[in-house]
């Protein structure tokens, strides 16, 4: 029998209870039909093919010779070798089994070299797995379907993600971490306020001491939140560092499902805008990648490698927070969401039950004043 406890305080987490002794701690229901990064485009250069895994399905990809990148799933569908044992010519992945040839791209199977004259088979009617793929920032965006949906079709409806810029003008980078935990703890660490001051302690960033009353206020959007324009809080030494081009700093994060956070911070003709994804590799495990731009600091060398340092830390210090709480979870702990620091964590969950079930029914009515302390 399934267990979850309602705490007086709040209440229980969705779906974590339901985990059973799986390997590497509690499952996540996944969201499918929409697009989630795969992998970073680099990997794919020289016509090597890559493997990545998305929603606990194993792809594989390449860059055609013609520049368009591919994702299939990393099966023959003869007998489910995985492709990317094969070889690849920039137009074709040819099995290492039995030699049979498909485009990649449509997964349509063009050769099976085994065929004589006294076949009637037709080997173009026979299709391995391909999945839409299209490259932004980097990303090799996979849109994966639901088990037996056969919804390809779905991925015209939703845009593939991409990050937001303000000129055309700027620098780039990106930084990854995997988390052994499922995807929903993975964003809703990602959303938290609360652990700011306890995780984020560095001297550049803030102190434990630094911690204070603040007011923000949400509005709902669909399919997620934002967390309205607003002055970024004064403890926050990087944003202080904005200020020196003397114009009030704006500041908006929105959460949009199935896994996305973007920020832009603008003031005045500067900008910074991140897009943060949380995905599920498996039930159990997410990886959590940042890709940002900006025209900050534009001239100043060596910036990027700096951001990227301070970055890295602190995706670091979120990665060794949450292999430290996947040691808690594989003990299926019962666990509870508060007022009002865990009320984004509260709206996701229902936004992500509101998309599997279908009914689309928003949880917030209307803008409201979060209070908390951070
Ligand atoms: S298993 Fe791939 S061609 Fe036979
Ligand atoms: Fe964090």
């Amino acid at each position: 029998m399934p267990q979850v406890t309602t705490n007086e305080a709040g209440a229980p987490i969705p779906g974590t209870s339901f985990g059973g002794p799986s390997f590497g701690g509690p499952t996540a229901t996944l969201i499918f039909d929409d697009w989630y990064p795969a992998l970073r485009t680099e990997k794919l250069r020289g016509g090597k093919l890559a493997t990545a895994m998305l929603l606990g399905i194993p792809l594989v990809l390449g860059r055609r010779a013609d520049g368009r990148v591919f994702a299939m799933r990393d099966s023959c569908p003869h007998r489910g070798i995985p492709l990317s044992e094969g070889w690849f010519d920039g137009n074709r992945v040819t099995c290492r089994y039995h030699g049979w040839e498909f485009e990649p791209c449509s997964g349509r199977c063009e050769l099976i070299p085994s065929l004589t004259t006294h076949d009637h088979l037709d080997a173009t009617r026979i299709f391995a797995t391909a999945f839409p793929c299209e490259e932004r920032e980097g990303h090799a965006w996979v849109y994966v379907p639901g088990p037996g949906s056969g919804k390809k079709s779905g991925s015209a409806e939703r845009p593939v993600p991409e990050l937001k810029k303000f000129g055309p003008k700027y620098r780039t980078a990106h930084l990854m971490a995997e988390l052994p935990c499922n995807v929903d703890h993975g964003i809703i660490g990602l959303m938290d306020p609360a652990h700011g001051p306890f995780v984020h302690q560095a001297w550049w960033w803030r102190s434990r001491a630094s911690i204070r009353e603040k007011t923000k206020k949400f509005e709902p959007i669909p399919e997620g939140f934002r967390m309205s324009a607003h002055a970024p809080s004064g403890n926050s030494a990087p944003y202080k560092l904005l200020g020196v081009y003397g114009e009030p700093v704006e500041t908006t994060i929105d959460f949009v499902l199935p896994n996305r956070r973007t920020e832009t911070i603008r003031c005045g003709k500067k900008w910074f805008s991140s897009l943060t994804t949380v995905t599920p590799v498996t039930g159990s495990t997410c990886r959590i990648d940042v890709v940002a731009a900006w025209n900050v600091f534009y001239r100043v060398p060596l910036v990027t490698p700096i951001a990227k340092f301070f970055g890295a830390k602190f995706v670091r210090q979120d990665q060794v927070t949450m292999i430290q709480q996947a040691e808690g979870l594989k003990h299926n702990p019962s666990l509870m969401l508060i007022d009002d620091a865990d009320k984004p964590a509260k709206w996701y969950f229902a936004l992500k039950q509101a998309r599997l079930d279908g009914t689309g029914k928003h949880p917030m009515d209307g803008p409201v004043e979060l209070h908390w302390r951070s």
